[in-house]
């Protein structure tokens, strides 16, 4: 049975994008893996320190993850700061990682370049630490988006590089995971990029449908395509790539005839995104408002699952501090 360990930060509610590039993933795999999935709230840190809104954020992905499918019977699910054993781990890789490569990541430059005023340490550390969520409990598959591709290999290369150092084969060298298809990246409603809480341009799990449904329609598009089987610019493309995630093949093969055709209507298209995305949050968004005034089973599943992820941890922390020579007296 493979280890599976995914996260999110907490930074806010999640979007499409979390859902089908993670949490989707691993709904499907809790049944047949030994899966953790748990609340980033200590990487949370290294762009909001707002002591005022940080236990909110993490309520608000708890309740979205039980929402959304993770079962708590089945699944760990536990919140980053309820295990300490991070730290440890997070500040012994950090001994093994070097300057040059964490300025070099992707995430790190992006980062430094929103925020100027903010580039501190936790920020160039940010792989190690995710590196020590993932290596704590020595995790096989880590289900992902493409833009976390990058962190997964700096995670193998610290593991290996752990393991060459020591003399010793005790890290696994974790994949990142989309049930056997490529990473995904799900595109923003604005035209480019991503999908991303930063971005404005997310629809997100609790969006109500009059909200869904604006944002749609105010997609950006165009006059259409003048000529037959033409490739679609990239704003069009981007609302295929959301189309293929959440509607059926016959629909996706329905309107992509009609953009071969010349003869698709955009207003359609928009509505049937409307409605495929609404039958996919609904579920999600209901439940949500029913378990997060329930204080009490909040409070159960994240005891339960801090317990569960301390001991799974420790089973990795203990022979790391042997390995690297700590003995008690
Ligand atoms: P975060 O919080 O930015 O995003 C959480 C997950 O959602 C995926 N994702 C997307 N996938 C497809 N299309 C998108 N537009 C999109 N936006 C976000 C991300 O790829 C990610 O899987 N570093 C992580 C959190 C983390 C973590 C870990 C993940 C911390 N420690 C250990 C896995 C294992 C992050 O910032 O994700």
């Amino acid at each position: 049975m493979d280890t599976v360990l995914s996260g999110i930060r907490s930074t806010g509610n999640l979007h499409l994008g979390n859902y089908y590039g993670a949490l989707r993933n691993f709904i499907r795999m809790q049944h047949e893996n030994n899966c953790f999935f748990f609340i980033a709230d200590y990487h949370s840190l290294t762009t909001q320190p707002d002591p005022k809104t940080l236990h909110e954020n993490v309520k608000e992905v708890l309740c979205e993850y039980l929402a959304a499918g993770i079962d708590p019977n089945i699944a760990t699910i536990y919140v980053q700061s309820d295990v300490k054993e991070v730290i440890e781990l997070y500040l012994m890789l950090n001994m093994h990682a070097y300057m040059g490569e964490l300025a070099k990541t992707t995430s790190f430059k992006e980062k430094a370049r929103k925020q100027p005023e903010n580039v501190n340490a936790g920020l160039l550390t940010y792989p190690t630490l995710m590196a020590a969520d993932i290596l704590l409990h020595n995790a096989d598959k880590v289900p992902v988006g493409k833009d976390q591709e990058q962190h997964l290999e700096m995670t193998r290369r610290f593991a290996r590089r752990f393991n060459n150092f020591y003399g010793v084969d005790f890290f696994k060298e974790p994949q990142a995971y989309n049930y056997g298809h490529e990473l995904i990246k799900i595109p923003g409603l604005d035209g480019s990029g991503k999908m991303g809480k930063s971005e404005g341009n997310c629809v997100y799990l609790c969006d109500e449908p009059k909200v869904i449904e604006k944002k749609m329609m105010k997609a950006l598009t165009d006059s259409g395509p003048t000529e037959m089987n033409s490739v679609k610019p990239e704003y069009i493309e981007n609302l295929f790539t959301i189309l293929k995630v959440v509607s059926t093949p016959d629909t996706y093969d329905y309107f992509n005839e009609e953009w071969n055709k010349c003869e698709i209507r955009y207003g359609d298209l928009k509505k049937q995104l409307a409605a495929d995305v609404i039958k996919v949050t609904t579920p999600i968004r209901e439940r949500y408002n029913e378990i997060s005034n329930d204080k009490a089973y909040l409070h159960k599943v994240v005891t339960e699952g801090a317990e569960k992820a301390r001991a799974s941890a420790l089973k990795t922390i203990v022979p790391v501090r042997e390995i690297m020579g700590f003995k008690p007296f």
